[in-house]
């Protein structure tokens, strides 16, 4: 049975009308993701046991109270039933990532596009993971993809998962950790590939990206947040920013999830060559 219908059937006759149960969830490791309409308060512990019993790979269950936010994307969950220990470790397409999703953010809805980078990285590549977090990106793109990858991650927090994750991964010889802000740590003329994968103010890391790679060029994948009708702008601004470093670009672009209303989280896979 569907969890909405499941629900539904354990809650439905108590529910105000007009009011949404929630129609899925996350599951990173243990621990069940949960966003729930702010009007179902009274019904957040019902919910959260119910999901319990329903998903059987769940422990325990954090529902949202707020957004993302700071610049270390800090996640704003409650915890709500099961076991309080909400660290885990989450397995992703062979990758093990140790991580509390109730203190680093760990994108559900990125899923596809985290192991879509591990297929795109080639063997050997060097590529700069510019927002590594707990290593999302960096980690699939060494041990799947075989390149040779340098993570920054500012948070100490989710570096020090970083830094566990590499180790677990057995990827120490093709994985750096670096500690810092990716516009002081980033090396210099380096990088075949880099990955931006950092929705807020994505363009004012542009030009560290570009500063980053390699004079041959390279590929950049830039997430940023935006409203559809502003694709073609933003391309421009992707093509302005790599002439001033000798570059020129092409680029495609493919949406990755509903971010807010009206706002798409997009990528654009920008192709760099010398101008
Ligand atoms: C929301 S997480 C995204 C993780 C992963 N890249 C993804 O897209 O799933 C963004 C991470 O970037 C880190 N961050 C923010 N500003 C940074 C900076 N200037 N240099 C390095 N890391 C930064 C945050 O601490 C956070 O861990």
């Amino acid at each position: 049975m569907k969890y909405h219908t499941y629900l539904q059937r354990k809650l439905g006759k108590q529910i105000p009308e007009g009011v949404k149960l929630p129609g899925g969830y996350h599951v990173i490791g243990h621990v069940i993701l949960l966003d729930v309409d702010s009007c179902l308060a009274e019904f957040m512990s019902d919910i959260a046991e119910l999901s319990l019993a329903y998903e059987p790979r769940a422990e325990s269950v954090l529902i949202r109270e707020g957004p993302t936010s700071g610049k270390y994307r800090k996640p704003a969950y409650r915890f709500v039933a099961g076991n309080p220990d909400t660290e885990t470790e989450h397995v992703e397409n062979g990758v093990r990532f140790r991580l509390d999703p109730a203190k680093v953010t760990f994108s559900g809805g990125n899923r596809a596009e985290r192991i879509e980078m591990g297929r795109t990285a080639q063997q050997g590549e060097k590529v700069v993971d510019m927002f590594a977090c707990v290593g999302q990106f960096g980690l699939h793109m060494a041990k799947t993809g075989g390149a040779e990858v340098i993570c920054i991650e500012v948070n100490p927090e989710a570096f020090h998962y970083l830094e566990g994750n590499i180790c677990l991964n057995g990827l120490e010889n093709e994985v750096q950790g670096v500690l810092g802000d990716c516009r002081e740590e980033m090396p210099e003329g380096w990088a075949d590939r880099i990955v931006m994968g950092y929705l807020e103010n994505t363009f004012d890391y542009l030009p560290h990206a570009f500063r980053s790679l390699h004079s041959r060029g390279g590929v950049i994948h830039m997430h940023i947040a935006a409203p559809i009708r502003e694709s073609a702008l933003i391309g421009d601004h992707i093509s302005s920013t790599a002439s001033s470093f000798g570059f020129v670009t092409g680029y495609r672009t493919r949406a990755i999830k509903n971010y807010a209303p009206g706002i798409v989280h997009l990528v654009y896979d920008i192709n760099v060559v010398p101008l």
